[in-house]
């Protein structure tokens, strides 16, 4: 998995300018956000529980290394940043870091040295953990993972992002939010925790949100503005989760949440980044806790949220295939009808991908994704697209929805400007409407050949 996540370019400025007037100012320790009685004990399972929502378990372990183990590669524009070891292990890991050094580093980023982390590590988002759940996971890191000695590599990245004091302007500006939840008022209880989860524990604005000129989160906190309206992560569209135009006002609550909970709903899939963040987070939340995420997502832009009891039954959807909606009946006519004088682009999806994705672009639910309204293939990066044509993509087997999901690629079967064509036709036909892709799009991915 490769976690491409931005940093400040502008840290350099910040950093260097500013770094020296401040680098023997003490750095401030935010605290518990609430006073709990010392002989406050987890429930059962709540440690365990916070670590999926947050997903500590996707950065802290390698390929084929040992869980939380650490040593996961983090490419980032300044050079590589290497995830550190956070298994209990005295000498390697966090063995004997106090509960205030670990909540230290989840809410203000600061190690237990003092020195300032990387925000590769998502502390603007787990600064609004509550302290019920810092003090779980502290519990859980502590007595329930495996002690692992296992050094990693150390972070170097070259001058003048390896002065980690100049982290410390930065946070000054990005880190303006209080620490712990505070929620939003007017919601009901279910959105509520909703918005913990959205804001908290599953950062979902460190994908969602668009960054700013510091390449900070442009929006961590549900009353922010552009909170979840659209960022770009590795070269893939993460969209906008508001507006009226996005899934979360599109889909209803209840494929909302098998979208989180499975990785598919009867619209779309789940690949790249939200591929493993499905795998390796949110199939492991609770079914209420998938609705509530639906729910707060609906009601961000004030839309009730018309709530199920649950989502994603056992038994298969035995759907029949969908008409166009009115939107890409053009699209489907011409499709059917076939003319000899039918242009390229929909001569190959015809010939190609019409067997499974249908001339009405709508797909099989929950097996075939839509095309039309997809916002994989409307991106405005449109690398996730051509990769998918070229490369296929498949999405993982999880608890409610065991059947994994492949589609096999076509490099081998068509050119450069075949795939050009194909992909243009898919991002204007029904009722899409983005930019043309060209043959040199096409190139570039193709030599990368990855995903
Ligand atoms: C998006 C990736 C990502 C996620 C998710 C993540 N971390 Fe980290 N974490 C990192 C990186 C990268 C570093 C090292 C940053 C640096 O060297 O400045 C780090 C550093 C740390 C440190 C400091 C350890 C040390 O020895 O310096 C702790 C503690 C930590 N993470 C705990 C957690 C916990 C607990 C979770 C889940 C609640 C979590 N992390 C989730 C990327 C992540
Ligand atoms: C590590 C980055 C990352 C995180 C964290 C993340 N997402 Fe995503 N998300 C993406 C990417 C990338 C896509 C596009 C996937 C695709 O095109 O198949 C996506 C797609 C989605 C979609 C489909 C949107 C559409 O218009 O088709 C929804 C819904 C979604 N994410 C919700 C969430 C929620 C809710 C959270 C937090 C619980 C979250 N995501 C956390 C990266 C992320
Ligand atoms: C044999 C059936 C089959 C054929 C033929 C097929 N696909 Fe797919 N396609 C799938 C499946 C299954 C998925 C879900 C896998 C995934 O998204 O990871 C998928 C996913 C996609 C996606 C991603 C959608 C999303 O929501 O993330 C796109 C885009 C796509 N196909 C386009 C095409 C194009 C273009 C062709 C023709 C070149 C084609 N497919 C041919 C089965 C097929």
């Amino acid at each position: 998995m490769k976690k491409s996540l931005r940093i400040v370019a502008a840290l350099a400025a910040v950093g260097v300018v500013g770094g020296l007037a401040f680098a023997f100012v003490p750095t401030q320790i935010t605290g518990p956000s609430t006073q709990l009685p010392d002989d406050w004990k987890p429930a059962e399972g709540q440690g365990k529980y916070a670590m999926y929502a947050s997903d500590c378990m996707a950065c802290h372990t390698a390929d084929g290394g040992k869980s939380f183990a650490g040593g996961r590669a983090i490419a980032s524009p300044m050079g590589t940043i290497w995830s550190t070891n956070i298994t209990p292990d005295p000498e390697t890991g966090i063995g004997n870091w106090t509960l205030d050094q670990f909540r230290a580093a989840l809410q203000d980023g600061i190690r237990a040295d003092g020195a300032h982390l990387y925000p590769a590590m998502p502390y603007e988002n787990y600064r609004k953990l509550t302290e019920e759940d810092v003090r779980a996971l502290y519990d859980y890191f502590m007595h329930e993972v495996e002690p692992v000695q296992n050094k990693v590599e150390e972070t170097k990245l070259s001058f003048p992002f390896n002065m980690r004091f100049g982290i410390r302007a930065w946070n000054w500006l990005a880190l303006t939010h209080d620490a712990g939840f505070t929620p939003a008022t007017g919601k009901t209880e279910i959105e509520e925790r909703g918005q913990y989860l959205v804001e908290g524990p599953a950062h979902c604005a460190a994908c969602h949100s668009p960054r700013n000129a510091l390449m900070a989160q442009d929006g961590v906190s549900a009353s922010d503005a552009n909170f979840l309206a659209g960022g770009v992560v590795g070269g893939w569209n993460a969209p906008s989760l508001r507006g009226p135009n996005s899934a979360a006002q599109k889909w209803d609550a209840a494929d909302m949440a098998a979208y989180l909970a499975t990785g598919r709903n009867i619209h779309s899939t789940a690949n790249g980044e939200m591929g493993l963040v499905v795998q390796h987070s949110l199939q492991h939340l609770t079914d209420q806790d998938n609705l509530a995420i639906a729910a707060f997502l609906k009601g961000l832009d004030g839309a009730p949220a018309d709530l199920p009891e649950s989502f994603a039954a056992k038994e298969s959807l035995a759907m029949p295939a969908l008409d166009a909606d009115e939107a890409g009946k053009e699209t489907e006519k011409m499709l059917t009808e076939a003319a000899p004088d039918m242009a390229l682009g929909p001569r190959l999806y015809l010939d190609n991908c019409a067997a499974c994705h249908f001339v009405s672009g709508k797909g099989a639910p929950e097996i075939f994704p839509e095309l039309a309204g997809n916002h994989l293939v409307t991106g405005s990066e449109v690398e996730p697209l051509i990769s998918v044509i070229l490369n296929g993509a498949q999405v993982p087997s999880t608890a409610k929805r065991p059947m994994h999901l492949v589609m096999q690629g076509y490099a081998d079967r068509m050119n450069d400007d075949e795939v050009a064509e194909l992909a243009s036709f898919l991002r204007k036909g029904w009722g899409n409407d983005a930019a043309a892709v060209t043959a040199a799009d096409v190139a570039k991915v193709r030599e990368k050949q990855v995903h």
